[in-house]
């Protein structure tokens, strides 16, 4: 027989600096879900999952708990992986980037960049963002573009990484693996990215000391994304005695990632694996973000939910299973107790738990607890099963969990519908006692095998009920079925049921208010033992932070998107340097005042004053995509009165666009309008929302923003030059 075929799949490794929440679960879970797949059709599959454990981020937040970081770092992994056991995720390896197998790979992969010429020592003066880890291309004192949080001026001696060697070689490897990256919208994204100019990436830090040393140069520690991105390499043993595992399965097959963090993973790890002489994963996918209360989940927004809090209440699979079919993969999607408990009692505790429930009850009750003979089937069911595997495993090969659940429950309905229609619990008049015996052995027999089908399929998703089910149907142990042959009939006649039981209960009452219950305490535990400390401060003030951007960017019309364009003049500026603008180059606003904010020219106007002679060329405008686009969807954001929600059309794609321009347009006049957009900025986020480019406008003094239109009609997706 030859060797099944191997599957090696990732999550990212997450941050210690923060407590799991189910933003962190969702990943995981989703990985959990395709891990259980493979294996359930025979793959030699192997996940990999762990903790991000150094850097600057981290060592603050360990002084700040008075700790050594050490200690800090075991504490938080250590509830990381209990949180995983505690929901059954199977993953293969948990990787702590604080492990001496890491930290000697690390080493050995720094000094293989460097032997093959990719990694130079120079010095770099730039803007680091913390809590990204990131150096950031702004003025000194701006926040960070990404995040919106304060920035710090750095000043060191470093290594490089010669990343701008790349540029080419990324933007053919993209070209020739459509596949590489997912979805569409990110591939367009890291694309335009990299077509806009890569500089090298500095590789070391001095000012931090939590991190790997550079071999032979102790005062620099290696860069916390390099040490990072090799964890997927390292945790195969790369490089060390035993490289049997990364013979193995590098390179990964499919490694999730949330959305936030397509930079790091589609352009700087190839670009290191490039460097290396390694193959490239085969596929990076990002997923969106998980909203509660209209932002995305995190810490220092305060607004996170722990996974515990569901598990207690609800159980590991019921947030599985939302997470999985609410969410369409790849889209942000919000998270809700009242949303959860919906779900929860629509589909699994009326619709899958009551179909199985109803079934074996009904089979224990007419035929002593032993499955039926059937003579005949519901064409209806048995002919259309095929189909609805097939449906299901091709969604869910192309990650659209929600599709596939969508579809299987479906079948749950047709198959419930038929429960209904047949009753096979009433009497059908003078039928006699053996045909009804006969008819109900065909009835429940359908139902019976159709259930064994739908279990087979939800089980990646919900392994608790499903192996429950499984062995309520009389069939075991379902971690050691079969389950790749689902062929009509597998259930055999005769079959002695299993114990009984309830596979979902209807969530209670007061589901929600339990839930809510427990996280307003866990909140109220958490302040109550944080100590008064800068880290304590610093995270009050990151949201003090992050509520003045989305302020000061709905009090201008895209005043954010602004900064970014301002920032892509100054980028260009400097093109050529290695180093980022000095502070006394960049005295420019970041956030511009609202007068000259609503629109492109103002924004370069604005570079313009500040950098002296800074004229741009016409190669810089060359580099500012302005496209035509119709607006189809228009809408407000809730809480944000300056905000719209813009879906624009280019032709080529739709894409969504927030500006603040609700003051002046309500959104029924928006519908059908032709605008420019900024085709080619950098994704923002404002409210948690994702805006992907910019609508270009002007205005003058205090003056309501004007959209730039065309008297002559024009196709949409036209570039303007
Ligand atoms: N340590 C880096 C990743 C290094 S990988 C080599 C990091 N860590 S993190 O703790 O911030 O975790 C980021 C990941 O957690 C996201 O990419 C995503 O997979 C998951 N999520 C954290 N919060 C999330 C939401 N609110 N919604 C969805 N996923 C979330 O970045």
């Amino acid at each position: 027989m030859p060797d099944p075929e191997k599957f090696y799949l990732t999550t990212p490794i997450y941050y210690v600096n923060a407590r799991p929440h189910i933003g962190h679960a969702y990943t995981t879970i989703v990985a959990d879900a395709v891990a259980r797949r493979k294996r359930a059709l025979g793959f030699d599959t192997w996940f990999l999952t762990g903790t991000d454990e150094h850097g600057q981020k981290i060592e603050r937040s360990a002084k700040a708990a008075g700790i050594e970081p050490q200690e800090f770092t075991d504490r938080v992994a250590a509830e990381f992986r209990g949180l995983w056991d505690c929901m059954g995720l199977t993953y293969d390896d948990f990787i702590r980037t604080t492990e001496p197998r890491h930290k000697e790979s690390v080493q050995k992969f720094f000094t293989l960049l460097k032997e093959r010429g990719y990694i130079y020592k120079g010095s770099y003066t730039g803007q680091y963002c913390v809590f990204d880890e990131a150096y950031v291309d702004v003025a000194p004192g701006a926040p960070c573009p990404d995040c919106g949080r304060p920035t710090e001026t750095i000043s060191e001696e470093n290594y490089f990484f010669k990343l701008s060697a790349f540029e080419r070689k990324l933007l053919e490897f993209y070209e020739a693996n459509p596949e590489f990256i997912r979805p569409e919208t990110r591939r367009n994204e890291v694309i335009s990215f990299v077509r806009s100019g890569l500089k090298d990436l500095s590789v070391s830090r001095t000012s931090i000391k939590w991190g790997i040393p550079v071999p032979s140069d102790e005062k620099h520690v290696i860069y916390v994304w390099l040490d990072a991105l090799s964890n997927y390499i390292t945790a195969l043993g790369y490089g060390s005695n035993d490289p049997s595992k990364f013979e193995k399965y590098w390179p990964a097959d499919l490694q999730i990632i949330g959305k936030e963090i397509s930079r790091f993973h589609c352009v700087y790890w190839p670009a290191f694996l490039m460097a290396a002489g390694l193959p490239l994963p085969k596929s990076i996918v990002a997923h969106g973000w998980l909203l509660f209360e209209e932002s995305k989940m995190s810490k220092s927004r305060g607004n996170i939910v722990r996974a515990e809090t569901i598990l207690e209440v609800l159980g590991a699979d019921a947030l599985r299973y939302f997470l999985l079919r609410e969410i369409v993969f790849g889209n942000d999607g919000s998270f809700s107790f009242d949303a959860l408990v919906q779900r929860y009692n629509s589909d699994l505790a009326n619709g899958y738990g009551n179909l199985a429930s109803r079934t074996l009850a009904m089979i224990q009750k007419y035929f002593d607890g032993v499955i039926p003979e059937a003579a005949a089937c519901d064409v209806g069911i048995c002919q259309d099963a095929p189909s609805y595997i097939a449906t299901f495993g091709k969604e869910f090969e192309a990650l659209n969990f929600s599709k596939a659940l969508e579809s299987l429950w479906g079948l749950i309905g047709n198959v419930d519908g038929f429960l209904t229609a047949r009753a096979p619990w009433k009497a059908h008049g003078d039928v006699s006692e053996n045909d009804m015996r006969l008819f109900r052995a065909d009835v429940l027999y359908t139902a019976a095998e159709a259930i064994r089908i739908i279990t087979a399929l939800v089980y990646p998703v919900m392994p608790d009920a499903a192996a429950k089910v499984w062995s309520q149907l009389g069939l075991g142990d379902i971690k050691k079925a079969d389950l790749k042959n689902l062929t009509w009939g597998g259930l055999k006649a005769g079959t002695k049921l299993g114990e009984l039981g309830p596979v979902f209960p209807r969530a209670e009452k007061d589901a929600i208010t339990r839930m809510q219950d427990i996280e307003q305490q866990n909140a109220k535990a958490t302040e109550a033992t944080q100590p008064t400390t800068p880290e304590h401060h610093t995270s009050k003030l990151e949201s003090i932070v992050d509520g003045l951007a989305v302020a000061i960017s709905e009090s201008t019309s895209e005043s954010s998107a602004v900064a970014a364009f301002t920032d892509a003049i100054r980028n260009d500026i400097h093109a050529g340097s290695q180093t980022p603008p000095a502070a006394a180059e960049t005295q420019t606003t970041a956030v511009p005042a609202p007068a000259e904010t609503s629109g492109i020219a103002a924004a370069a106007g604005q570079a313009a004053v500040s950098q002296e002679n800074a004229k741009i060329t016409i190669d810089d405008f060359a580099k500012v995509e302005l496209r035509v686009a119709q607006i189809k969807v228009a809408e407000r954001v809730p809480k944000a009165d300056k905000l719209l929600r813009l879906e624009v059309d280019l032709g080529y794609e739709t894409r969504q666009i927030l500006a603040g321009i609700a003051e002046a347009y309500t959104p029924e006049s928006l519908i059908g309008r032709k605008v420019v957009i900024v085709a080619n900025l950098a994704p923002r986020k404002l409210r948690g929302l994702e805006s992907n480019g910019m609508i270009v406008a002007a205005s003058l003094g205090d003056g309501k923003p004007v959209l730039a239109g065309f008297l002559e009609d024009i196709e949409i997706g036209a570039r303007l030059k």
